[in-house]
């Protein structure tokens, strides 16, 4: 399984929470082939907003499996009289996971690996899997549950992502219990996302910056490797636009060609070449008819975009 963890950070008003929101779960709904992703394990999402919309996220994605919620910290105080603080006692039964120690908490709020460890213990006493971050080898920490994010301070929000070899590298040092899945996170995108999960060393990824687009995360989701489908390669996509006129709400979503799996690659191509065969030009017609099929949505206007 590889893990897809979108960190929202503190960008969203109510207003743009809702229209993100409302967008990803417009997307998901029409590819059942996501859908199918998601339920046979092959990925899972974890979504952490700010935490005044955890709970309108969570109502949002309870009709999908494995799409979890995760809150960006969680308090060194478990419960009582610390205002403004949200511990596990107020976050258990709404988030799966935590994040915690991100370095931008380290750097900003003066968090240190001694209150890391009090909050990945506050945590799983309240049924939490914590995300640890850690920048590099100073801030590993001994974990028995949850996840490892492997966040060098200097890729965050750079566009300067690390190489996956340096990643799988700082891997190998960490000695992670087995069971312990290990992302990475540092200006990760659609682009170069598929080189980290190409690598059987790299569970997942934890992303910031590409994930403020719903529907980047979608193309994220869509690029995810499964079967015969080793990632992305969004030079050669297919983008789908659909407008449904009773609600005005316009779904957009960016399908690699070879998506998930050659097959379904397969399955357009030899549509377009059987149509081609009856009547030159009748190709596409039969192409957009498979590909709405495969999506689920139904395709009025084809365009063909030369690279
Ligand atoms: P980024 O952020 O993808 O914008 O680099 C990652 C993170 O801070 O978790």
């Amino acid at each position: 399984m590889k893990y897809l963890i979108a960190n929202l950070k503190e960008h969203q008003s109510l207003e743009e929470a809702v229209t993100w929101i409302n967008k990803f779960v417009n997307t998901l709904r029409a590819n059942s082939h996501v859908i199918d992703a998601l339920r046979s394990e092959r990925v899972q999402v974890v979504l952490a907003p700010s935490a005044p919309f955890l709970v309108t996220f969570k109502s949002s994605v309870h009709e999908f499996p494995n799409v979890l919620l995760a809150s960006q910290d969680v308090s060194g105080f478990m419960q009582g009289s610390y205002t403004g603080e949200t511990g596990g006692h107020t976050l258990r039964g709404i988030v799966s996971y935590a994040i915690i120690g991100h370095s931008e908490r380290r750097r900003y709020l003066g968090e240190t690996n001694e209150l890391v460890r009090t909050k990945m213990q506050n945590a799983q006493t309240a049924n939490i899997l914590p995300i640890l971050c850690v920048r590099g080898s100073e801030d590993v920490l001994h974990i028995e549950r949850g996840m490892v994010a492997y966040e060098p301070a200097d890729a965050i929000g750079t566009g300067k992502n690390y190489p996956v070899e340096t990643v799988e590298i700082f891997r190998k040092q960490m000695q992670l219990p087995v069971g312990i899945p290990f992302l990475y996170g540092g200006s990760v995108d659609s682009q170069n996302m598929r080189l980290y999960l190409k690598s059987p060393h790299i569970d997942g990824l934890l992303v910031g910056t590409a994930s403020l687009d719903a529907s980047q995360v979608n193309i994220l989701l869509l690029g995810v490797p499964g079967g015969d489908h080793d990632g992305p390669n969004l030079s050669d996509s297919i983008n789908v636009m659909s407008y449904d006129m009773k609600t005005n709400q316009l779904t957009t979503i960016g399908i690699p060609r070879d998506v998930w799996s050659e097959t379904l690659h397969q399955k357009i191509n030899a549509a377009y070449a059987t149509g081609e065969a009856i009547d030159p030009g009748k190709g596409m017609t039969l192409a957009k008819a498979e590909v709405s099929s495969i999506v689920g949505i139904p395709i009025d206007i084809c365009l063909v975009i030369p690279r």
